[in-house]
């Protein structure tokens, strides 16, 4: 049986059979989750946000998963490379770093043209 994952951004869902990890199943939605450790839960650079099924859809955080998220795993934060999806979830990627600066220098000139 296959389970429904969806990634938003961009808003794209697709089947993946139980077992496979959210990073995995990303990359077969051809949706882009920086790594830079090979999925071996040492740079951190592939933590989602699980929306939606974060009891049932992922199984139980690994013990160096708990180790390297500790208390974010209590906000739905999880690592793509070492969560494996054992039910359908919604998955929220975090904000491109050079997308979310660029974001914050527009809205602080916009609040800057307010003022005059
Ligand atoms: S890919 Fe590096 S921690 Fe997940």
């Amino acid at each position: 049986m296959e389970h429904q994952i969806k990634f938003i951004p961009p808003g794209k869902t697709i089947k993946v059979r139980p077992g496979s990890s959210v990073l995995h199943a990303a990359r077969e939605a051809r949706v882009f989750i920086a790594t830079r450790c090979g999925g071996n839960a040492g740079c951190l650079m592939c933590k989602v946000e699980v929306v939606q099924g974060r009891e049932s859809a992922l199984t139980p955080p690994s013990d160096a998963e708990r180790y390297k998220l500790g208390p974010l795993l209590e906000q739905g934060i999880r690592l793509a490379c070492q969560a494996r999806i054992c039910g359908s979830a919604e998955v929220k990627l975090p904000e491109d770093p050079l997308k979310a600066a660029i974001r914050k220098q527009l809205e602080k000139q916009s609040a800057d043209d307010e003022l005059w």
